[in-house]
């Protein structure tokens, strides 16, 4: 049976043209993904509810949904909704009944009408995303660690071949079914609106760009051939499906613009973590062979540490962001929320400051360069990375798409809120 389930998902990734990842490489030492124990804010409540120490209330209308996103401190304003049939529960999801995710910076919630399981991941400091699910069904509440079955879509080339996260564009029928044939996205702040969210609902406005979102492809023979004018700014959603069933009638579209920047941006910190770790404990092996010095340091060993800070350096810098040609307006409620923790400078600027004028923030490098899982980089990747983006912010050539104004409001907020960046 279970072996049957997974040729199903597996099959399903394959249908969704993903690459899947050799999940024999992070199951290894030194990463261990599977067996190595971990501490994420998942963790610690699947921890407090085994011995007692925490509980959750079940309600009718959402069974254990929202005890879970009050014991992980998530908000009900970062729901975004999502139609297409991407995902785990795929039946139950359809243009009337959206799936409802929920968010906060490292954890998350999927919700489905009538789902057997909310969905669950976190972010672990050393081993990346983790997956769980908790029974809708059961009187007594149980985080269940996923041992291998989210992977099949949650660790492939989309999600930068390590356990992760992703937003997924793509032309969906009215049943909420992808035309794969038409080509899917993945999306990151780079993305084109054009090519974002198809199979997303979407509240908000965004002048003159249009998106994917809020429409279906009905024209079997050109799907891609979608109505986008039906689909733009749009604050009310209850003509397109029953709206009362969740939690908020919002799919707000700043609370996606953000999902889909920081879904690769754990991506990208998970993959300088493991590639550094690894790198380092091949060197490991090879001088204890060779009777080098232990901490002897291999070419190879550099060059794959270099490279990966240079990947996450330029997505921490939103290097290639797509640069908006109308502003964005979206809920307030999210825009407070996502604010309340932010770490401001003595000028009070954070890089949770919103700009939504011609791109997402004001000041352009990640507010995850605060999170535990970016702290928790391994030293020789840290240097690397907060060397590498001192430098960028000192040189024009390195960052065209910033202003010598940005670059100095950047080196000053980071000089301020990030330990061990080089002062200037
Ligand atoms: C068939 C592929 C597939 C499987 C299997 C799958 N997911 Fe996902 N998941 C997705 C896609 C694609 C998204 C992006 C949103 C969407 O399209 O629904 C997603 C989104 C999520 C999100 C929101 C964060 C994000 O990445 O956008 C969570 C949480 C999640 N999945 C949890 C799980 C868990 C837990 C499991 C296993 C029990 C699982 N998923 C299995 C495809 C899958």
């Amino acid at each position: 049976m279970l072996r049957g389930l997974r040729w199903i998902v597996c099959g399903a990734a394959i249908a969704a043209g993903s690459l899947v990842a050799a999940q024999d490489d992070f199951d290894r030492p030194p990463i261990s993904y599977s067996t190595a124990p971990t501490h994420d804010r998942v963790a610690r409540l699947k921890e407090q509810l085994e011995q007692g120490k925490a509980s959750l209330e079940r309600d009718e209308e959402h069974g254990y949904l929202r005890a879970l996103l009050a014991a992980l401190d998530i908000d009900a304003s970062s729901q975004t909704l999502v139609f297409s049939q991407t995902s785990l529960q795929l039946r139950k999801i359809s243009p009337h009944k959206p799936r409802a995710l929920y968010y906060n910076d490292d954890a998350y919630v999927g919700w489905v009408q009538d789902g057997d399981v909310l969905e669950v991941s976190a972010v672990d400091d050393q081993q990346g995303v983790v997956f769980y699910t908790l029974d809708q069904r059961e009187d007594t509440p149980q985080l269940v660690r996923d041992r291998g079955h989210c992977l099949s879509c949650h660790a492939t080339s989309r999600t930068k071949s390590v356990p992760g996260l992703l937003v997924r564009s793509v032309y969906a029928d009215a049943a909420g079914r992808p035309w794969f044939g038409a080509g899917t996205f993945t999306n990151d702040h780079s993305s084109p609106f054009k090519d974002r969210w198809g199979g997303w609902y979407l509240t908000g406005n965004h002048g003159e760009m249009r998106h994917m979102a809020n429409v279906i492809s009905t024209d079997r023979r050109r799907p891609e051939n979608i109505d986008r004018e039906r689909g733009a700014n749009r604050s009310d959603l209850s003509d397109l499906f029953d709206v009362r069933p969740y939690l908020t009638p919002k799919s707000d579209i700043v609370a996606l613009m953000v999902l889909t920047h920081q879904t690769q941006m754990h991506n990208w910190i998970t993959r300088a973590g493991f590639e550094t770790r690894k790198a380092i404990h091949s060197d490991e092996v090879m001088n204890k062979a060779l009777e080098r010095p232990d901490d002897y340091r291999s070419e190879s060993a550099k060059r794959r540490i270099s490279s990966v800070a240079e990947d996450l350096v330029s997505y921490l810098l939103f290097s290639e962001e797509f640069k908006l040609t109308s502003p964005v307006e979206g809920d307030a409620a999210f825009r407070e929320r996502f604010a309340r923790d932010a770490a401001r400078d003595s000028k009070g600027r954070s890089l949770r400051d919103f700009d939504l004028q011609t791109r997402l923030f004001k000041y352009p490098c990640s507010y995850m360069i605060h999170s535990s899982s970016f702290k928790s980089l391994p030293a020789p990747v840290m240097e690397e990375v907060l060397s590498r983006l001192s430098a960028a912010l000192g040189d024009p050539a390195a960052t065209p798409h910033l202003s010598d104004a940005d670059r100095t409001a950047l080196r000053e907020i980071l000089a301020e809120t990030v330990e061990g960046f080089p002062p200037s």
